[in-house]
């Protein structure tokens, strides 16, 4: 509980309701009530208390309202307007991190006054990669703020890492804003890092640490820095379980970069995505393994996707889903086995299962693949889940190929809806699937003849038209 407690009055409960809010409102202060025999605390006044039992117990406590300040966020002139034509373009020089992937990501480096919230899952190497941005930085020393981890343990895990840190890394372990904010005056960084947002808490605040009004007033704190001083803020935060960023969420709109680390449970690699950038693309990604040394870039992402898929094996189709508002990647397996028992088996794994029962139909009627007499499996691999029409195309593509047993080239990705009717259906965001498919190394992409209109020329990419599921099969599986 925040505040003295000024007076105790006792309350005459009778005193009207009305003319006693008025009264607070006009003292600036609020109340609770406290039982005098078990000191229960509670918001209204009661007969009998419900903790003791002990009758017209309760007293009244006046908490004397805190002077609330509003503090300013953002940028803030002085008040006059410009026309746009007197505006003067300064080139901001960008500072590089030394890690091309990095660098790519952010849109050529760091901006100054900007600020970075980096998210993803605990484990997954947030701190890892700030440590390794730290190490390649040269200029000001930089300030790693640490609210999780002792300055004994960063040094441990800085230790580990190839490049040992410049002496310029200066670490803090603290979380009070008002400690930090001095630390920052004195020793004026050239970068700072903040690992994590939702450790650190303003003790104004009545609110714990990690709570949207503290992790709100953090990242405001952290921003005025950037924006009044110029220094680049780095924002750990963490992704809770649910898969929403409960708490960076809340200051995402704030910040001017969303970077997302993420990655695989079972594998080493890991996915550094642009997901909100004021100062470049958002449909950059940067690709690093994790080693025992430290994160390490990799230059060709194709192959580290294709490695895990058994190239010439047939059942399997590599498809363009969107999550979100960003492209994706997966690799979908069906295995077709003639049925052993009367009923043939349908099993999907992180597919719509009617979805699969619905093309399998389609199949069976407009394209005549006989697979009512076959077990039929599907999975997409790698454990997530896809509910999106746009891999149906490259679903039914793979139940062909296991069918006839012919694999489907492994450089080809799949994009489109089935209709009822066998035609493929346009999907959305065609241009970003494309784009994706492309960074990833592949060559070829199948895709709904109406969607071929709006896509512009990507070189060294070859396109299939297809407008029913007869022709995607000729095309891809033959005749
Ligand atoms: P960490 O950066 O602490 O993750 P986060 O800050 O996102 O919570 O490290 C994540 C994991 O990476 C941890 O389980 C240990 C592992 N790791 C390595 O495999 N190699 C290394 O060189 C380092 C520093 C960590
Ligand atoms: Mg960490």
């Amino acid at each position: 509980m925040g505040g003295e407690a000024r007076s105790v009055v006792r309350s005459p409960p009778f005193v009207s309701l009305r003319l006693r809010g008025y009264i607070m409102r006009m003292a600036k202060t609020h109340s609770r009530y406290i039982c005098q025999s078990c000191a229960y605390e509670s918001a209204r006044w009661v007969g009998r208390c419900p903790n003791c039992g002990e009758w017209n117990s309760f007293v009244e406590e006046l908490i004397p309202g805190k002077q609330k300040t509003v503090r300013a966020m953002g940028v803030s002139g002085a008040g006059v307007a410009v026309p746009l034509s007197d505006v003067d373009i300064v080139a901001e020089p960008r500072m590089a991190v030394g890690i091309p992937e990095f660098d790519r990501v952010l849109g050529g480096g760091i901006v100054p006054g900007s600020v970075v919230l980096v998210g993803g899952d605990p484990g997954i190497g947030k701190s890892t990669l700030m440590m390794q941005m730290a190490a390649g930085l040269s200029g000001p020393p930089t300030l790693y703020i640490t609210g999780e981890e002792s300055v004994g343990q960063i040094k441990l895990r800085a230790s580990r890492l190839d490049a040992p840190p410049a002496d310029s890394l200066l670490l803090l372990a603290e979380t009070n804003l008002e400690i930090i904010e001095p630390v920052v005056e004195r020793t004026s960084p050239g970068v700072i890092i903040v690992d994590s947002i939702q450790t650190m808490y303003r003790p104004g605040l009545e609110s714990a640490p990690g709570t949207v009004s503290q992790v709100r007033e953090a990242a405001a704190a952290f921003m005025r820095i950037a924006k009044t001083r110029g220094i680049p803020v780095f924002l750990v935060g963490h992704v809770t379980k649910e898969g929403s960023i409960a708490g960076p969420k809340v200051v995402e709109h704030m910040v001017d970069t969303v970077l997302q680390f993420e990655g695989e449970q079972h594998h080493a690699y890991r996915i550094l995505r642009a997901v909100k950038n004021r100062f470049g693309s958002t449909n950059e990604i940067g690709i690093f393994e994790m080693h025992d040394t430290g994160l390490r870039e990799v230059t060709n992402p194709s192959e580290l996707f294709l490695a895990g898929r058994r190239s010439g094996s047939s059942g399997s189709t590599v498809v363009a889903g969107m999550e979100g508002t960003r492209p994706l990647l997966v690799e979908v397996q069906a295995l077709v086995a003639p049925t052993s028992y009367g009923v043939p088996q349908r099993s999907s794994t992180g597919f719509d299962a009617r979805r699969l029962q619905m093309l399998l139909a389609v199949l069976e009627r407009r394209a005549g693949m006989r697979v009512g007499q076959y077990d039929v499996f599907v999975n997409i691999a790698g454990g997530i889940r896809v509910d999106e029409p746009a891999v149906d195309l490259g679903m039914a593509l793979s139940v062909v190929s296991s069918l006839r047993d012919i694999p489907i080239d492994a450089g080809t990705v799949a994009i489109g809806e089935i209709g009822l009717g066998g035609e493929i259906r346009t999907v959305s965001q065609i241009e970003k699937r494309v784009a994706e498919a492309q960074k990833l190394g592949f060559v070829r992409c199948v895709l709904p003849r109406n969607n071929t209109r709006s896509l512009p020329r990507h070189d060294g990419m070859e396109t299939i038209e297809v407008a029913t599921i007869d022709q995607a099969i000729t095309k891809l599986v033959g005749a």
